[in-house]
């Protein structure tokens, strides 16, 4: 019997789509590894401020890129919810990335081409035995170009920003809606206009908005996408 066929999967969109939440739950109907490339970006970006590289908002950019190879990624085994931690140089820093601070550096820490070249690297690495699910801004024009499924996730910018403030709130993080807001709007300017490898949708993808499904249609709709490619 020849095995089974095992595909990869891109998941590009906007911050806060659910793009993560899908995947993660594609991964495990279908016993595939997830791989969250936006966690990489908010380890670096961590690393950067643990370090001291970011001050007054200004990036010690050459430094950063003197350091790059002395940045170790990975991801832990899962956790008792079913998530694969980050771990920065030996360290699980799942939760220092969902920080406030990180996110409003990170757009600007993924625009440093050096830094892309690192992660990107690391990423097609991964994803060189198929079987892999990765999310991210660049997963189908840049990471994986030639994946089987390319999914473009979009959802109205008001229903993003609720989930995330929901999600934040049920962490105990008591950052304001407006800031969440004007964070995503940022976020989404920074990744769509910078120079190397903005956020677009590649010609091949599929777009899903999701405003109005729930986790369950948005998997069964995927699901038959899959299903028919594995034929
Ligand atoms: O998916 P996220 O919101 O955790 O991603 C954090 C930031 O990292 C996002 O603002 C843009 C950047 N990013 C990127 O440029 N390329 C990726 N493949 C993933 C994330």
């Amino acid at each position: 019997m020849s095995p089974k066929k095992r595909i990869n999967i891109a998941i590009d969109g906007y911050s806060a789509c659910g793009k993560s939440t899908l995947a993660k739950a594609l991964a495990k109907k279908l016993d595939y590894v997830f791989i969250d490339s936006g966690a990489m970006y908010r380890g670096v970006t961590l690393f950067a401020l643990e370090n001291n590289l970011i001050a007054a908002d200004k990036i010690a950019v050459p430094r950063l890129i003197e350091l790059i190879d002395s940045i170790t990624l990975s991801f832990g085994p899962f956790d008792d919810n079913g998530n694969r931690p980050l771990i920065l140089n030996g360290k699980n820093v799942a939760e220092e990335i969902r920080s406030l601070t990180v996110s409003q550096h990170v757009s600007e820490i993924a625009s440093i081409k050096e830094v892309r070249v690192a992660l990107v690297k690391q990423q097609q690495q991964i994803g060189e035995e198929g079987g892999v699910i990765m999310d991210g801004r660049d997963i189908g024009t840049v990471v994986f170009p030639t994946a089987e499924l390319k999914l473009f996730l979009t959802a109205d910018s008001h229903i993003r920003t609720q989930r995330r403030f929901d999600e934040m709130q049920a962490k105990g993080d008591s950052t304001s809606f407006e800031a969440i807001q004007e964070n995503l709007a940022h976020r989404d300017h920074l990744d769509v206009t910078r120079t190397e490898s903005p956020l677009k949708q590649a010609a091949d993808a599929i777009v899903l908005d999701n405003s109005f499904l729930n986790q369950e249609e948005q998997l069964a709709f995927v699901l038959k996408l899959v299903d028919s490619l594995l034929k």
